[in-house]
């Protein structure tokens, strides 16, 4: 069986046809050797069906704590420097991503609330008026890049008042992010330490000011939290609101630009969607499914030998969960190639599944929603500004999203 590596997962072809890649992966069979990342001397592995997809997501033998498990292990076995990193990175992290009960459910249940569908869509008219106001900017000039000029702003904004961060912050959020996702695997670990490093002082000192100027903000409830006793430890603290500002922008941002270059390229579906509004819900799941703004899991640990399909996942061994290749299962989805906004089951794992079930999923889909049918009704000659071939996507193996996308209107 070949093995692949992270290097197929991040190539402009991969990104430009993802489903195309997932049906390549699937025909290899439903768990294939993955070169582990980062010079780690363990082994990997990624599932490629949907019933394994949510069959790990849902198993706890799989976890995610590497400080309780695992990390000592790896520090054995390689003296790699973008291993070392990826272990600095990894202690770092103590947010509800990347432990397991029962600190999952303390870490997730001090924001849930904050994130529940009734408290999301109290948002509505504010996110409207932020894509309102974007279009507005733009309008006249009769063109955009749709990702600096919309599908960015419109989350990152969103996010950044929910925490009572600055807005004016938030290009440098961006560039730090974006050094963080492009070189944790690429061959320039150092910058992305330096990026977080940089990031993680920045919120330190922003915490500083909210100790001093408490007010009506996410960010000021959890330092309540950290300051009320031992709820919410201060790494714990940093690292959620790294957490919440780092998935709540770099991914909704993929959803709406790949979501309206899909429906670009199928002017039939666009046209549907104009006419109809009340396809938005079904068409933002076909969206999430079709054009995975997440294609990989983050990694999960097998806490003991586990077998799948035959083949041991040793003790220490990494699972990656391809999302991409869950949501066009032929076992799953009827002609799951096809994009098709009036779909009716659609089940699909865009959000992932289990207890790490994406938190952000109710904004996410509101944002979603918001975003494209503002620009289907503001802009009704919304076409692309060059070939499709010329887009080019940013290096992720987790991630899918355009680095730019030109359109006139
Ligand atoms: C977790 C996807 C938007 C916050 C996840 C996971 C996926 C995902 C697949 C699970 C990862 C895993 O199990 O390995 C998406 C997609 C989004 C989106 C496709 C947009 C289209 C957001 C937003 C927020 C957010 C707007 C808001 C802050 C989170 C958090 C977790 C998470 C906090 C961790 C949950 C836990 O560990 O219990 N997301 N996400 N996400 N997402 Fe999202």
């Amino acid at each position: 069986m070949k093995q692949i590596s992270f290097a197929d997962l991040l190539g402009q072809e991969t990104k430009r046809d993802p489903v195309a890649f997932a049906a390549h992966l699937r025909e290899q069979g439903p768990l294939l050797p993955l070169m582990a990342p980062f010079g780690f001397g363990t082994g990997a592995w990624m599932t490629t069906t949907y019933e394994d997809a949510v069959a790990v997501l849902k198993d706890p033998r799989f976890v995610k704590d590497t400080l309780k498990f695992g990390q000592a292990e790896h520090e054995q076995t390689s003296s790699d420097e973008r291993e070392d990193i990826f272990k600095r990175f990894l202690a770092f992290r103590r947010d509800m991503l990347t432990v397991d009960p029962p600190d999952h459910t303390r870490l997730r249940g001090l924001v849930s609330r904050a994130f529940t569908p009734r408290m999301i869509e109290q948002l509505r008219p504010r996110i409207q008026q932020i894509a309102d106001e974007l279009l507005e900017a733009v309008q006249r000039s009769g063109r955009m890049d749709l990702i600096a000029d919309f599908a960015f702003p419109l989350p990152i904004t969103v996010i950044s008042e929910m925490l009572g961060i600055p807005v004016e912050d938030r290009l440098q959020f961006r560039a730090w992010s974006q050094t963080i996702i492009a070189n944790s695997v690429g061959s320039q670990p150092q910058e992305a330490l330096a990026a977080l490093e940089a990031f993680v002082q920045y919120i330190k000192a922003f915490l500083v000011a909210k100790r001093a100027h408490p007010a009506d903000d996410l960010t000021s409830a959890l330092v309540e939290a950290e300051e009320g006793g031992d709820r919410l430890h201060e790494n714990e603290l940093i690292s959620t609101i790294f957490l919440l500002i780092v998935a709540g922008h770099e991914t909704t941002v993929n959803l709406i630009g790949n979501g309206m270059l899909a429906l670009l390229l199928h002017p039939g579906q666009m046209e549907l969607l104009r006419q109809n509004s009340s396809l938005l819900p079904s068409a933002i799941e076909e969206l999430l499914r079709y054009t995975a703004p997440v294609t990989l899991s983050t990694p999960r640990w097998a806490s003991e030998d586990i077998v799948m399909h035959g083949q041991v996942i040793r003790k220490g061994e990494m699972v990656f969960v391809s999302l991409v290749a869950a949501d066009i299962d032929q076992h799953q989805f009827t002609d799951p190639q096809v994009l098709d906004i009036t779909r009716r089951e659609n089940q699909h794992l865009a959000f992932g599944k289990g207890i790490h079930y994406c938190l952000g999923a109710p904004l996410a889909r509101l944002e979603g929603q918001i975003a494209i049918s503002t620009l289907l009704q503001r802009l009704p000659n919304l076409r692309l500004a060059c070939e499709p071939e010329q887009l080019m996507w940013n290096p992720s193996p987790i991630l899918r999203g355009l680095t730019s996308l030109p359109v006139n209107f």
